[in-house]
């Protein structure tokens, strides 16, 4: 058995390699986390190894007692992960009661979890109980334009979302539940963790004000390909800005025509004229 050969460590891999390429992480900007599959930790247990300490979380993360983690490392950039894996990523485990966790693999030269660890768990903990265990990818990026449009646009889960799908028509299916915004707040803690989570209970994207992104999704395509999406919706509409502003777009009503074509429920609260 090659863990690195492993076609979830593959799919890991290939995306932050990918978002790198998007300019999503500057420097150590940026991390992400997989929950394991139970066969995909079964797969790979040989090369766990449990000497490494047990580490308070500083959340509680009941559900996930037990489950398997692949992250990223803290100040680790996201560029180098293709080139030494092992180096840049690590396994944890979580303890029997939900509050702890420890390395079993990686980070070979040393160093702990993205400092974000706390706001991957809990979203982990949220999505896993709201999608019955199928949501299983947390990413985080700072992602240009997003963060561009959080100095501009009130901070209102209303005005992104809205100004969001009007930038692109897909935009409304792919993300019919809107997005939330987080006002600016330290990061890396329990108080950042609790505010995104309480996001995470109704939307799959969490913006950080003048910080950056989170997406939650089922794997890894789909992660990407949300945030993906999101960002580009945010490139369109500062460029629509810079150009002077909206002279024509997709109105309320066309939304709710969308609605029915394409089998999605959009919020009222949304389409508010
Ligand atoms: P880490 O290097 O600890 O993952 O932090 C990067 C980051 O983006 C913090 O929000
Ligand atoms: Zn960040």
């Amino acid at each position: 058995m090659d863990i690195l050969k492993e076609s979830f460590m593959q799919g890991f891999i290939r995306l932050t390699d990918d978002a790198f390429r998007k300019g999503w992480h500057e420097r150590n900007g940026g991390n992400y986390s997989y929950r394991m599959k139970p066969e995909e930790a079964d797969a790979v247990k040989a090369a766990f190894s449990y000497e490494r300490e047990w580490q308070d979380i500083g959340v509680e993360v009941k559900n996930l007692a037990g489950e398997y983690f692949l992250v990223t490392g803290s100040g680790k950039y996201m560029r180098n992960v293709i080139l030494d894996p092992a180096a840049n990523l690590c396994i944890v485990e979580i303890d029997g009661t939900g509050t702890k966790f420890r390395i079993v693999w990686g980070l070979t030269q040393g160093g702990r979890p993205t400092s974000e660890l706390p706001t991957h768990l809990m979203n982990h903990f949220i999505k896993k109980e709201l999608t019955g265990g199928k949501h299983r990818v947390i990413l985080h990026a700072h992602t240009t334009n997003v963060i561009a449009l959080t100095f501009v646009l009130p901070l209102k889960d209303e005005v992104f979302t809205r100004e969001l799908w009007e930038m692109a028509t897909e935009c409304p299916v792919v993300f019919p539940e809107g997005v939330g915004v987080v006002p600016w707040m330290v990061p890396g803690g329990r108080d950042i963790a609790l505010a995104t989570a309480e996001l995470m209970k109704q939307y799959n994207v969490a913006i950080w004000a003048h910080h950056g992104i989170f997406c939650s999704g089922a794997d890894f395509d789909e992660t990407f390909g949300l945030m993906d999406t999101v960002e580009k919706s945010a490139e369109i509409l500062v460029k629509v800005l810079s150009m002077g502003g909206k002279r024509q777009t997709i109105t309320a009503q066309n939304f709710r025509d969308l609605a029915v074509d394409f089998k999605v429920t959009l919020p009222e609260k949304f389409l508010q004229e």
